[in-house]
Parts: structure tokens; sequence; C-alpha cells
């Protein structure tokens, strides 16, 4: 196994009150397989990936275990991996590009840390090249840009090709088509999956037709999976109440708003985190909905590799 997750919790600490973000996730990734994750904005998915690359703020506490090809994923081993076998390309590309440093300057520095017996002019090349790869058409033009004179297509580009300087076994990819109009979209995606065809790949999106790209999709509420299963039949035939109002919320499938407002995360209910907003609760009798509020839902197995969190699924 490349990635292990078991029952990883990770918390922050806000002034006096404690805002819970990721809850008992547990997870597993072979080598080359692609998994998404969807769910509304807050629902914990880059903290999750931050917690993977050992890259979570100072406020957060974690608990639960993390191993790399079997070993545990400790400060050491993510200090060998990080950059090189496992890649991150942030959430917000602009923003995590220094906007005082051209886009080639910070490629090549991540570069030099996977190769650093490259010298200067070997960097400068094989910077361009990433950006070749990485389907920018002026490698040389965009090495010599600041972050503000990049289109956010073309960041996140930069960001692929800083993430192609290692061989990553595992790519954890925020959001790379946020903002992104429909042909860029469909062009990035398309470049991911091929520039890593070999490699993990954990896809945070938003959008269900990114989703689609993958084989397993993973749905996250208030810091929980809560259906997990093949992409294409969860996206077909999703069985959490949540991942159904997700996708009937989707622009393509009717619009229609899921009611209410995100779980509160400093003050989690006892019972389903969903319950307050669950189209399916209303329909069932007096017993079967007392569960759903007094009772948390564990991730049950339903078939070979679909997991559903609910009662009454
Ligand atoms: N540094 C932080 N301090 C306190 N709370 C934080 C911090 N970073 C994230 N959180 C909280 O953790 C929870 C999960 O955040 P996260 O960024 O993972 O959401 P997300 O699913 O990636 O959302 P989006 O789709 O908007 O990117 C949220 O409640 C968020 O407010
Ligand atoms: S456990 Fe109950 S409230 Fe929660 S999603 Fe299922 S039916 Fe809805
Ligand atoms: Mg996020």
């Amino acid at each position: 196994m490349l990635l292990s997750i078991e029952h990883l919790r990770v918390a922050f600490t806000v002034g006096s009150s404690v805002r819970q973000a990721v809850n008992e996730v547990s997870l597993a990734l072979e080598e080359k397989t692609k998994t998404a994750i969807i769910g509304e904005t807050g629902c914990g998915k880059s903290v999750l990936a931050m917690a993977v690359a050992g890259i979570l703020p100072d406020n957060a506490h974690s608990r639960g275990s993390i191993t790399w090809e079997n070993k545990p994923l400790s400060e050491q081993l993510l200090k060998t991996i990080r950059g090189n076998k496992l890649s991150l390309i942030p959430q917000n590309p602009l923003g995590s590009l220094n906007p005082v440093l051209t886009a080639g300057f910070q490629v090549s520095e991540a570069l030099a840390r996977v190769r650093p017996a490259l010298n200067k002019l070997a960097l400068y090349q094989n910077t361009l090249e990433l950006f070749h790869a990485a389907g920018l058409d002026q490698p040389q033009t965009v090495y010599h840009s600041y972050p503000y004179q990049l289109s956010g297509g073309m960041a996140q580009r930069v960001l692929l090709a800083a993430a192609m300087a290692g061989t990553p076994k595992l790519v954890l990819a925020d959001e790379p088509t946020k903002g992104l109009d429909l042909d860029t979209r469909n062009q990035n995606v398309l470049l991911l999956h091929q520039v890593f065809e070999n490699s993990a790949l954990l896809l945070i999106t938003h959008d269900i037709e990114v989703a689609a790209t993958c084989q397993s999709l993973l749905v996250m509420y208030a810091g929980e999976i809560v259906e997990t299963g093949q992409a294409e039949a969860v996206l077909t035939k999703p069985l959490h109440p949540y991942t159904c109002q997700l996708l009937a919320a989707h622009p393509s499938q009717g619009l229609i708003p899921i009611p209410g407002l995100p779980a509160n995360m400093t003050k989690l209910a006892a019972g389903c985190r969903f319950a307050d907003r669950c189209a399916l609760l209303g329909k069932l009798n007096a017993s079967q909905s007392q569960l759903c509020l007094t009772k948390h839902p564990a991730l049950n197995k339903c078939g070979v590799t679909a997991a559903v969190r609910c009662w009454h699924a």
C-alpha cells in the first residue's frame, strides 16, 4: 500500500474554542490509483491533504496514523519524500506562488531540491522542459514572468510543472481547475492525468465532471467521509442522502440547493451530522428519525468497494 490513513483527526484551536476539521478519516491509496474527493466548502478536504503533506498550521492538532509504503509517515520521512515522491499542488495557485519571484525561479528551486547536482544552466533548461511538459506554450516568457503576469490557468500549469520536478508516487491536487473556463479546465485535467499517469492522484474538487475522471470517489461532509466507492457508481447511483443532494445541487443536475448551512464544526451534533439538512429524514418514521438524531452513524461497507455513513441509505 502506498498511503494508508487510519482514524485521522485534525482540530484547530481558535481562541478558546476547538474546531474539528477532519474526523476519523481512514483511507488507503494503492500506487497509480486516481481518487477524487468532493464535498462542500469547509468539509475538511484541504486539511486532509495538508495533514498528508505534513504542512498543517501551528494551531492544528492531529491524531491517528498515516503510513507511507507501510512505514509511519514521520517528519523525517516527509522531509525526504516531499517535493520528490510526494507532491502537493495547492489550492489557489496565484496565492501559492511567491509574488516577488519569477515563476521560473520558483520551479527551478523545486528542481534544485530534488536534483542538487544540476548546474545553473541545466536547471534553467530543465525548468523550461518542465514548463513545456506542463503545457505552457512559451516556456521562456513564463520563466521570466512574475505571478501577477500569469493567468489562473497558467499559474496552475506552473504548479503542475513544480509538482513534476520530482518523480511523485503520490500527487495531492487541491482544486486544480478552480476558476478556469471549461476549455482550460478540460485541458488541465487531461494533462494532469497524462503527466501523472504513473502516480497515485488524490484530486480534490468541487467539479463533478472532474471527479468523474478518477476511478474512486470519497464524499466528505463535516470532516468525515460519508460515502466512498467507484466514482462512476457514486456519481450515477449515490447512496448517501448528502451525495444525492450534493449532486442535485450541481448545475447540470437541476441546481437544487441543499437547505441550511454546513455543520458547525465547533459544536458537532451527537447524531448524524447531516441530520438538519437531510431530505430523507422527514420521510422516516419516528423511531428511524430518532436514531438519526441521537446516534452517530458509522461508515459501513456495502458491497466490495462502497461504504456509506447513514442509518437508512
Ligand atoms: N488555520 C486554520 N485555523 C482554524 N481553522 C481552520 C484553519 N484551516 C482550516 N480551518 C477550518 O478547517 C475546516 C476545514 O477546512 P478546509 O480548508 O479543509 O475545507 P475545504 O473542504 O478544503 O473547503 P474549500 O472547498 O472551501 O477549499 C474549516 O472549518 C476551516 O474553517
Ligand atoms: S443517518 Fe439519517 S439524517 Fe443522516 S443522512 Fe442518513 S437518513 Fe439522513
Ligand atoms: Mg480547500
